[in-house]
């Protein structure tokens, strides 16, 4: 019989569960907080209060959607960090709880190898593309930029990482000043297929070896809009969408040259993308024809699969249990991982 996994994912707003057999999904429920939306970013206190209400109803969900019983599963991953402490608390101690009263074993996710491992999700009734080992990764989501060296499921080396700011911070703290709602990643890319990539010029950063930085240009589009509106207070308004379109293509281009920098350098031709930003149309398209230009193999994930879930930790978990990595009792979460 397939192993079966529970995965648990609550690191930050999105409550996931999800079941895994042989590597294959059954199921991947996913609880998101809409109660952060009207503050303009995540809430750590609400965070863990929503987690914590929602934990047992999707767990629930993602057992009965994949068909089986509590008595079938093998064994429980979950997230262990990084993120929102009290998040991760609420999925750690459900897990110890469940695999306690199941008498199974438990995995301790980190939730970037999760995001990595996402490519080697197969659905029931179709396998999904993999790359071979060993391949790049950029990873880049709301808390994290990196370019990841990928020698095996679970032998990673991060080879590039911001020195301040994330890529989702950089769309979410863009949009915020523009005036758009929370996250404003997805808004951005929705508006920018509307407009001109080359409308507006911002600085890009000169930062050492495969490591990125954003903060100068969420300041320099923060001057950029001031010096703007006070020429003409409609300025945002009448150019949202070539604002959004400039935006994401620069942030893009410092995604992309990094990227292309470390694929030479490391001689690698299977190139991913994970994380919530791997969502954005922009960088998908970018990458895929970057790769048809140098002859790369582009991996880019379902988009169910970029932003935070647990078939990704459930996955991960699978992989640990069959080499028997398993997690002890009195383990706890954390907030900060340096290391993959
Ligand atoms: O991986 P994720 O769900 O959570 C973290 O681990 O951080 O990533 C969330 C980030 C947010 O910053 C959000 O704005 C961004 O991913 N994001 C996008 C898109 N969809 C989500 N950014 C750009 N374009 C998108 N389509
Ligand atoms: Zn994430």
């Amino acid at each position: 019989m397939d192993i079966t996994i529970l995965g648990i994912e609550s690191s930050c707003d999105d409550t996931s569960a999800a079941v895994i057999r042989g590597g294959r999904l059954l199921s991947n429920v996913i609880a998101s907080q809409e109660v952060h939306r009207q503050y303009g970013g995540v809430i750590p206190e609400l965070a863990s209060r929503a987690h914590q209400q929602n934990i047992i109803p999707v767990v629930d969900r993602a057992i009965r959607e994949a068909g089986i019983g509590m008595s079938d599963l093998d064994g429980i991953a979950f997230t262990r960090g990084p993120g929102l402490l009290g998040s991760l608390l609420v999925g750690v101690s459900f897990a110890k709880g469940l695999a306690l009263s199941l008498d199974v074993p438990m995995m301790e996710i980190n939730h970037l190898q999760g995001h990595i491992c996402s490519h080697f999700i197969d659905l029931p009734d179709r396998d999904l593309p993999h790359p071979r080992f060993p391949f790049l990764c950029l990873l880049v989501s709301g808390g994290h930029s990196q370019i990841v060296l990928v020698k095996d499921y679970l032998d990673m080396e991060i080879v590039g990482t911001t020195i301040d700011d994330a890529a989702g911070e950089a769309f979410d703290k863009c949009a915020k000043l523009m005036g758009l709602p929370y996250p404003g990643g997805p808004v951005i890319d929705r508006l920018a297929k509307e407009g001109d990539p080359k409308r507006f010029k911002f600085a890009k950063p000169s930062v050492d070896g495969f490591n990125y930085s954003f903060s100068g240009l969420k300041t320099s589009f923060l001057y950029f809009l001031r010096d703007r509106m006070h020429e003409d207070p409609r300025f945002i308004d009448d150019n949202k969408a070539n604002l959004c379109a400039s935006l994401q293509a620069t942030i893009i281009d410092i995604l992309l040259a990094k990227l292309t920098k470390a694929a030479k350098q490391y001689d690698i031709r299977d190139i991913a993308i994970a994380g919530g930003v791997s969502a954005n149309s922009g960088l998908r398209e970018a990458i895929a024809e970057e790769g048809r230009k140098r002859g790369w193999r582009t991996f880019l994930p379902e988009f169910r699969f970029t932003t935070d879930n647990a078939a990704m930790i459930a996955v991960t978990g699978y992989f640990k249990y069959q080499r028997g990595e398993f997690a002890p009792m009195d383990i706890s979460p954390v907030a900060r991982i340096s290391r993959m």
